[in-house]
């Protein structure tokens, strides 16, 4: 069994030209924050929040939180002063560099030869080329985790919003597929409707019954409710602990199978659950409860 990623609920993205939303962010209870070089900034402010995102960082704690910059794409004028800022920063500011519309593994190696190797690289999937390599892009060397761009693969697709995001399913599940079959994280898209809770409520829960990891927000009034409803609930940790205990107990009786809450329980359902246990350690130890 792999051990649990730290949580990843809520993934912010700060405007890298946003000084009010860059000073709030070390505030807010999300537990990732990616600061947006890319489409959050106007083409005359790239420079100037490529200087506004590196002072905060060196600025404020972020307690343990995971700090991503994302950067702008290498075919763009902006990609390479981007990577070569962050390469330039102390060590130990950036926790991951975020890259957009990844189309293939040989973009992440071209972005390895700027930045350090060792720096974790999340994948931004967001065109219908990238969906389809999405698989030999999480196994790219240096690549941690794949996050979904909704926006701009539905202009791609051209497909129409719909409430329940049926002409993304195909794609949302494969990005999933591919994560897990290459043992990274995978983060769900942004829900665009800032005035209503219940559609961002609604588009979440089907993001965690898809498999997801946790969802990227744009807005500080979302983060409780993608921290409440992407970590486990009290009574999902309830009946872990009591598949936990049935399954030591089957086993100390040499059985493979027992049954819980009238439900068959096998030793996969007892990882499962060992699993879930973990994350809620993990959100508890980061202080995250
Ligand atoms: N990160 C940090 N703080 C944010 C924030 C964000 N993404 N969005 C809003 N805030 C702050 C505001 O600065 C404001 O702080 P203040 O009380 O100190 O003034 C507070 O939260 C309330 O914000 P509000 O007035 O409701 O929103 P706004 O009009 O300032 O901003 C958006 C609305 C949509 C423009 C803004 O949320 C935003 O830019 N989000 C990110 C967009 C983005 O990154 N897109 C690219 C990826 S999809
Ligand atoms: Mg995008």
């Amino acid at each position: 069994m792999t051990p649990p990623t730290p949580p990843r609920r809520s993934v912010l993205y700060v405007p890298g030209s946003n000084a009010r939303a860059l000073a709030k962010a070390h505030t807010l209870a999300a537990d990732a924050f990616i600061f947006d070089l890319e489409d959050a900034v106007a083409p005359d402010a790239k420079a100037t929040a490529r200087t506004n995102v590196a002072l905060a960082l060196a600025e404020a704690d972020f307690g343990g939180r995971e700090r991503v910059v994302r950067v702008n794409g290498l075919s763009t004028p902006w990609g390479l002063a981007d990577l070569r800022s962050l390469a330039a920063l102390p060590s130990g500011l950036v926790d991951a560099v975020a890259l957009p519309k990844v189309e293939s593994p040989m973009e992440v190696a071209a972005v390895r030869r700027v930045l350090a190797a060792e720096m974790p690289l999340w994948c931004m999937v967001e065109t219908p080329r990238g969906v389809l390599a999405a698989a030999e892009i999480a196994r790219a060397g240096g690549v941690t985790a794949l996050v979904a761009g909704t926006s701009d693969l539905s202009k791609d697709l051209r497909v129409r919003p719909h409430p329940e995001r049926l002409p993304l399913l195909h794609a949302l599940s494969h990005l999933v597929l591919a994560a897990r079959a290459a043992g990274v994280a995978v983060l769900d898209g942004v829900c665009l409707d800032l005035d209503d809770d219940a559609a961002f409520e609604r588009e979440s829960l089907q993001g965690v019954a898809l498999g997801f990891d946790g969802k990227t927000l744009i807005h500080p009034k979302t983060i409780a409710a993608a921290n409440r409803l992407f970590g486990p609930s009290p009574e999902e940790l309830a009946s872990a602990a009591r598949v936990v205990e049935a399954g030591e107990r089957a086993l100390a009786a040499g059985l493979g199978v027992v049954v819980v809450d009238g439900r068959l329980v096998e030793n996969l359902h007892v990882e499962a659950a060992r699993r879930l246990l973990a994350q809620a350690a993990a959100i508890a130890a980061a202080g995250r409860g």
